[in-house]
């Protein structure tokens, strides 16, 4: 396996960004975010890109992100909850490092994006479309080489875990 970099998936809410930040520092790497990739590359929000231009080109945009970003190494990269839609990004990320998949129930998630107004796909009933979105992304996530079910848990938790899994390998 390569170990050239830690890439996190997940739906939304499950913690990419706040885990990924303290793996970073743990591992002393470059944390990476695909969505302030994203943002910086096109110069909007990623609720501006969406309603703009699309989710298509939003895909695209981010496919692109993706690997610019996985070019690189020694990095923790939070991915958008979504990366792992197009078949290419999942084998990109599965030979550019270790990849852990972050798991959470539909109750954990939505307690964690109520109210946020940064997730397009989430707008309007949160509940609703959480329950609706993880239904057809079912086994989207599940590539991944090692899975933490964060329920109960935090980052901290969740993220000493994974440098143990990630110092065994
Ligand atoms: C998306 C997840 C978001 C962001 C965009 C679409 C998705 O990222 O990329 O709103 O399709 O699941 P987070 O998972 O960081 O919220």
């Amino acid at each position: 396996m390569n170990r050239n970099n830690l890439v996190l998936i997940g739906f939304m809410g499950t913690g990419k960004s706040t885990i990924g930040k303290l793996l970073a520092r743990n591992l002393n790497w470059t944390y990476k975010d695909t969505d302030l990739e994203i943002e910086q590359a096109v110069g909007c929000s990623i609720p501006e890109l969406f309603s703009s231009r699309g989710e298509a080109l939003f895909r695209e945009v981010e496919s692109a992100a993706l690997r610019r970003i996985l070019a690189e190494s020694q990095q923790v990269v939070a991915t958008g909850g979504g990366c792992v839609l197009a078949e290419q990004n999942c084998l990109l990320m599965e030979k550019s490092g270790f990849v852990v998949s972050l798991n959470a129930s539909v109750e954990t998630i939505v307690s964690r994006v109520e109210g946020a107004k940064d997730r397009p796909l989430l707008a309007g009933n949160t509940r609703e479309k959480v329950v609706e979105l993880m239904h057809k992304r079912r086994g989207v996530y599940s590539f991944a080489h090692y899975h933490v079910d964060t329920d109960g848990l935090d980052p901290e938790e969740v993220a000493d875990i994974i440098i143990q899994e990630f110092h065994r390998h």
